[in-house]
């Protein structure tokens, strides 16, 4: 693979020389590109000499030549390179990554990049712990990138605690991990429903739930980035869409069910992370109630079980469910995974599942495996469905 090894100014920048070292006996092409702190700590001939290419350090070089080569070299670097790596990752760096400064070539790179990219942070305890550093790392993180977790220990500052470079063998195994995913969704076509469904009352009040929609978004979004198509059916939600999938909005159970069906047969995979409303009050009055001291009773019926109905349609694709539990987590999802004829239900508790922007799942396969997912960003945890998704359809398809 090619791929570029962005180096921070930290006093972890000469391990990313052992980095680029492995990256190399691995077989990748490495283009390394430094900041002008990093160089306070090594200089480029260090990894020059390591790689057998020139570093590249200016977003405008000085010295050389003035040509529009010379100026937009970012440019061309982010359309030639497969994944960018950047170790250390300092706190300077993360910053600039979330905030979309370009006031170097790292950063203009990052900007002018659209594929994966794998951050490892390195920095002093409080700075790693701060805030500010924390958010900065949460947008990252949203936004599909893999941070390798700085590891706890003696730091060169003095002090103990989170903040050290991952080990090399940690962030090449996630710098491979991210390259093998890219464009592996390509050909397929992704069906994903999101947020809740809003059922009215009258014209002015609906009954609904708390769902926020994000665990479907960040589906849509990883999907996207993976190369699929998506077709994202959404409830009413607070989220920009993401760029690429085609959005069909809905508002209530019945037009979630009619939307799924007409786009059903483009399908390849189809997940179902929507918060689908259970009842439903079938005759809708055309006018607003008046309050009035008496009580309001309301007689509501079941909607449709879109999954379930699914289920039964479904054919060769893999169809994926959610299942949000007070209690019995595993039990109720495996009762749900065959009433519904799912091939794989993702069970979150629901103090979990609704509005936080990270989630903790289990996975139970049609296959009989109960699959501990941890907790994550909910964007993590997407990418985490999807590669579990195309490994249960290859051992499907080798059973049959
Ligand atoms: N679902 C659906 N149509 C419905 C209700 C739920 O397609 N009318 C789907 C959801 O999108 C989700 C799965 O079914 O993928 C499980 O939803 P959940 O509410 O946890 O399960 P229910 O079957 O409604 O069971 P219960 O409310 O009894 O837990």
């Amino acid at each position: 693979m090619n791929l570029v090894l962005g180096v921070g100014g930290g006093i972890a920048a000469y391990k990313a020389a052992e980095l680029a070292r492995v990256l190399l006996e691995r077989g990748h092409s490495v283009q390394v590109v430094m900041t002008s702190a990093a160089q306070q700590f090594v200089r480029p001939l260090t990894f020059a000499a390591l790689t057998g290419r020139k570093v590249l350090t200016e977003l405008f070089p000085r010295g050389s030549e003035e040509t529009l080569a010379s100026a937009t070299e970012h440019i061309r670097v982010a359309q030639e390179c497969e994944l960018l790596a950047v170790a250390p990752a300092t706190a300077n760096l993360l910053a600039r990554f979330a905030h979309g400064l370009a006031d170097d070539l790292l950063t203009a790179l990052y900007l002018a990049f659209s594929g994966p990219v794998v951050l490892a942070p390195a920095m002093n305890t409080h700075m790693w712990r701060h805030a500010a550093t924390q958010r900065n790392v949460e947008t990252l993180r949203q936004r599909g990138h893999v941070i390798v977790e700085p590891e706890e220990g003696p730091l060169a500052c003095g002090m103990v605690g989170p903040g050290r470079l991952a080990d090399p063998a940690r962030i090449v195994e996630a710098i491979e991990a991210a390259a093998a995913r890219r464009r592996d969704l390509e050909g397929e076509c992704v069906l994903v429903t999101a947020g809740p469904t809003q059922e009215p009352l009258d014209p002015v009040r609906f009954i609904s739930n708390r769902s926020s929609g994000k665990m479907g978004y960040a589906l849509a979004e990883a999907a996207l980035a993976r190369g699929a198509r998506v077709i994202l059916i959404s409830g009413p939600v607070q989220l920009a869409p993401p760029t690429g999938a085609e959005l069909v909005r809905v508002q209530t159970a019945t037009q979630m069910r009619e939307a799924v069906l007409e786009r059903l047969p483009e399908a390849t995979i189809v997940i179902k992370a929507a918060a689908v409303a259970d009842y439903y009050l079938a005759e809708v009055p055309r006018q607003k109630r008046k309050k009035s001291a008496a009580r309001w009773s309301l007689e509501l019926d079941p909607t449709p079980d879109i999954l379930a109905e699914v289920g039964q349609l479904k054919g060769d694709r893999i169809l994926v469910g959610f299942a949000a539990e007070t209690e019995n987590l595993v039990e109720e999802a495996r009762r749900k995974l065959l009433a519904k004829n799912c091939d794989m239900l993702v069970a979150n508790r629901v103090e979990d599942a609704f509005g936080a922007d990270d989630n903790e799942l289990t996975l139970v396969l049609r296959t009989g495996e109960t699959i501990q997912l941890g907790r994550g960003s909910k964007r993590e945890l997407a990418d985490k469905i999807l590669d579990r998704t195309l490994q249960l359809r290859l051992s499907l398809h080798a059973a049959r």
